[in-house]
């Protein structure tokens, strides 16, 4: 599988993630603003909603009943992902859907989960933005450890913080398991130490690679290390309503550079928007919201921060 998805890399397009645990921090309505943004700067994009148990960035979009899904891909109703790819109201942005009413797709197979993620590195497109479901599964994690840009979007609300933390821990964690896939006494390491509470007291990534240094398997621990190093993050804090709120995703990097050794960016804040919200619940596309209202501004900046970087 590593091999697979060290692959992608190779590819154009340039895959962007957006996530950060539980629902409502601002996951779709973020990455569909961004993604507008990447296309109005002259980028074919294309938005895909991975969203598997829950798609609702057509909705975002404006668009009523997809006419394809996801859905439509992994049952192979069609063998590529350019045909189920649905055309916007904004030129240069598609979409594709991940609107599905077959709950086996929320937890797809592993062997669809590769050939998904193989395809979407194929997309012929500038850049794939994708937005995650909430939570923490390996469905999520898989398409987050993959990304060329690993975005997280957390509110400054502390649970918010603390989800954000326990998603990227996850996603550290997932990636170590893989890594010690053809391992096993190192993977069985690794599964004991992702539970808070292990009784081996390893509490923090920094802890558990000194076990390993300190055990038989310390051959491996060069490469984990760099493994670890190579993952960054670049994080976004949204609904903000105070300045003093700004700095929450600080909060995220301290931690997590801290107590999981993993760098990261801090890619600003977004304002609270009122009009982003009624407009959301009265289902009106949030592309035809006003432009020029602070949210867009704030994603404007961020996204093109982030083409720079
Ligand atoms: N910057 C913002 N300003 C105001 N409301 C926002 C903003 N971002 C998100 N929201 C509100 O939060 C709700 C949840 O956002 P959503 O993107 O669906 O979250 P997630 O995808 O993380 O579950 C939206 O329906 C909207 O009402
Ligand atoms: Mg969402």
């Amino acid at each position: 599988m590593n091999e697979e998805l060290n692959k992608v890399s190779e590819y154009r397009p340039k895959i962007w993630a957006i996530g950060g645990g539980k629902g409502g921090a601002g996951k779709s309505v973020v990455s569909t603003i961004m993604a507008f943004w990447l296309a109005r700067m002259g980028n074919r994009t294309i938005l895909v909603d991975v969203d598997l148990g829950g798609a609702n960035l057509h909705t975002l979009l404006g668009i009523k009943s997809p006419a394809r899904t996801l859905n439509d891909f992994i049952t192979r109703k069609f063998e590529s992902l350019e045909d189920i790819c649905i055309e916007t109201e904004e030129k240069n942005l598609r979409l594709i859907s991940g609107a599905s009413d077959v709950l086996s797709l929320a937890n797809p197979h592993f062997s669809q989960k590769i050939k998904l993620i193989t395809h979407l590195s194929r997309l012929d497109a500038d850049y794939v933005v994708l937005d995650l479901g909430a939570g923490t599964s390996f469905n999520v994690l898989d398409f987050f450890l993959v990304a060329h840009k690993k975005i997280v979007v957390l509110t400054p609300e502390p649970t918010s913080i603390q989800n954000a933390y326990i998603f990227v821990r996850n996603a550290v964690y997932r990636k170590l398991s893989r890594l010690s896939s053809k391992n096993p006494s190192l993977q069985a390491l690794v599964k004991i130490a992702m539970d808070p509470k292990n009784v081996l007291k390893i509490r923090t990534i920094k802890e558990l690679i000194q076990m390993i240094e300190e055990s038989d398997e310390n051959n491996i621990v060069e490469l984990l290390k760099k493994e670890i190093g190579d993952i960054h993050l670049s994080v976004i804090t949204n609904m903000v309503r105070k300045d003093k709120e700004e700095n929450a995703g600080r909060i995220v990097q301290i931690v997590a550079e801290k107590y999981l050794t993993i760098s990261s960016s801090d890619m600003g804040s977004i304002s609270y928007d009122k009009h982003v919200q009624t407009k959301i619940s009265d289902m009106f596309p949030i592309i035809k919201l006003d432009q020029s209202s602070h949210a867009f501004g704030n994603v404007y900046d961020i996204t093109g921060k982030l083409t720079r970087g």
